[in-house]
């Protein structure tokens, strides 16, 4: 049996990754490195469909690559690149252009939430063509497993869509790719607002815990999370979402079981829970802010070995580009 290929891509649309970014997809990226030929991209093209200042999307590229490699990520292991060092994933988009409905495009939930909000005129061209981008992502890699979010399931059926419409007109070119929805096991809440996700999209950051944060300032967040009425410590999601969320963190971080926590904490009140929480985060942060930051230090080095995946990826991408291409009868 052959090595299955992996391939994931993130946005450098924030500062610092939060603990929800690591525990629900980042963490199973680092697994999936062992047993898989996995590529992972930082899909900096993407994040311009949202108006960027220049000097922030470089810094946030950086940072993504500094804590993708601080969190596990191995450039031994894995090929981590930056999407627009590959030229043919913009040179595929157009083909995924020229046979996507413009119809079908119009369907795409993204597309049709962000241009409701919006409008059609201030909705760019690049969040409806934003599909057919991420669908050459995918298939350029031949990739069998596409590990995402829930949110981007649309995303990965209409990959599977182009895919074929594609092998049946023009010969067998790409590989069908599934999706791998990640496993919802280590669902992050909001540490003010626990029953909304934990998202950089929230309203305030005193909710989120930022991996590139000070250990002063999560514990802090830590020690402020809303909790909630009643003095037992359980895990009761829907009566106590507070509670339930600070030992989901101290289980995903430590490794100890839920229910070994119950009873570590029986007889013990919301204050020993939330400052044990606040160590385990803290000490677990700590050497990965610690590595992001020594990283980030040496950008020289860090723009190489970027640059050496960004050629491991391009043997794997050009090689379907020119059978694409030569599949269209374009003249080669
Ligand atoms: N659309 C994805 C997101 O917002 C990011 C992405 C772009 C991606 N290209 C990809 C994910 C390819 C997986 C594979 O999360």
């Amino acid at each position: 049996m052959s090595t299955k290929r992996v391939l994931s891509g993130i946005q450098p649309t924030s500062d610092s990754f939060h603990l929800g970014n690591y525990l629900g997809a980042v963490k199973q990226w680092v697994e999936l490195q062992d047993g898989h030929d996995a590529f992972y991209c930082i899909v900096d093209l993407h994040a311009l469909t949202v108006e960027t200042d220049p000097a922030l999307m470089r810094k946030r590229t950086l940072v993504s690559a500094a804590q993708l490699l601080a969190l596990g990520i191995s450039p031994e292991k894995s090929t981590l690149f930056v999407q627009s060092h590959v030229p043919e994933h913009n040179q595929l988009a157009w083909v995924m252009e020229c046979i996507t409905g413009f119809g079908e495009a119009s369907r795409m939930t993204q597309f049709k939430d962000r241009s409701a909000k919006g409008g059609t005129d201030s909705t760019k061209v690049g969040v409806f063509t934003y599909p057919m981008l991420m669908a050459a992502d995918i298939l350029l890699y031949q990739a069998d497993l596409v590990p995402v979010g829930e949110d981007q399931r649309q995303h990965i059926e209409l990959t599977r869509d182009l895919a074929e419409r594609f092998n049946s007109r023009y010969g067998a070119t790409f590989n069908i790719p599934s999706g791998f929805i990640l496993k919802q096991g280590a669902k992050i809440y909001d540490l003010q607002n626990p029953t909304a996700k934990m998202s950089k999209s929230s309203d305030s950051v005193s909710g989120l815990i930022e991996i590139l944060d000070s250990p002063e300032i999560n514990a802090k967040k830590i020690k402020s999370a809303v909790t909630d009425a009643g003095r037992e410590i359980k895990f009761d999601e829907k009566e106590k979402p507070g509670v339930s969320n600070l030992l989901t963190i101290h289980s995903a971080l430590s490794g100890q079981k839920i229910s070994d926590l119950e009873n570590h904490f029986s007889g013990k009140g919301y204050g020993d829970l939330k400052g044990e929480v606040a160590d385990v985060v803290v000490e677990y942060l700590k050497p990965i802010r610690e590595k992001t930051l020594e990283l980030l230090s040496d950008e020289a080095h860090l723009l190489a070995m970027l640059s050496k995946g960004a050629a491991k990826a391009h043997e794997v991408s050009s090689t379907t580009l020119a059978k694409t291409y030569s599949n269209l009868g374009l003249v080669r």
